[in-house]
């Protein structure tokens, strides 16, 4: 499928009890040639008003960190793992993240085709290590697995409630442009 024909389905899944709450399902969205695709949470509250993923407080510290590295958010591609904003902005569900990846997200990671996937926070992180227990000890590492290079990263919301999480989350953040040579390099 292509991006377009996903986010079509998303935008009309009623396959998990999330489709209930949602004002508006978020595809995601970004360049479909992205080198680097970021892989959120879920919606929020804006996400969910305005069907576009990031565009809260976390977007503007996700959009600051990219400038950083002087990538745009239209250069990358943006997704979440849950499509539909979980009520209370609660943890989604085990059965909703695997409803949501199976018939989604992995689709989406095969139509762009990255060469870094970026997770932000845990739970975008135990969708493709679930052996990893905790996040404050792999952040800012990067793994291959099955020829796809994945960099973990805290979830820019975080940097939000703890202000010491900023500073390391930008240093994470740096490390983008050399793994990203390293990658095209071949090693
Ligand atoms: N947090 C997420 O995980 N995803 C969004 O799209 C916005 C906030
Ligand atoms: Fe469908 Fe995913 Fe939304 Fe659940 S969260 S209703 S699986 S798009």
């Amino acid at each position: 499928m292509t991006l377009d024909e996903i986010a079509i389905e998303v935008r009309k899944c009623t396959k998990c009890a999330l489709s209930k709450g949602r004002k508006n399902a978020v595809p995601g969205e970004g360049n479909s040639k992205a080198e680097i695709l970021f892989i959120g949470e879920g919606p929020g509250q804006n996400e969910d008003a305005q069907g576009k993923p990031f565009v809260g407080e976390a977007g503007k510290f996700l959009e600051e960190m990219l400038s950083l590295i002087n990538f745009k958010r239209e250069d990358v591609f943006i997704a979440n793992v849950v499509k539909c904003r979980p009520p209370h902005n609660r943890d989604p569900l085990e059965e909703e993240v695997d409803e949501c990846v199976r018939n989604y997200l992995y689709g989406q990671i095969k139509a762009i085709k990255p060469k870094l996937i970026v997770t932000l926070g845990r739970h975008s992180m135990r969708v493709f290590f679930p052996q990893i227990k905790s996040i404050s000890s792999v952040h800012g590492k990067a793994y291959k697995k099955a020829d796809q290079v994945y960099l973990i990263l805290y979830h820019p919301a975080a940097a939000l409630y703890q202000r010491s999480l900023a500073e390391q989350m930008k240093e994470d953040f740096k490390q983008i442009p050399e793994i990203l040579e390293k990658i095209k390099k071949g090693n």
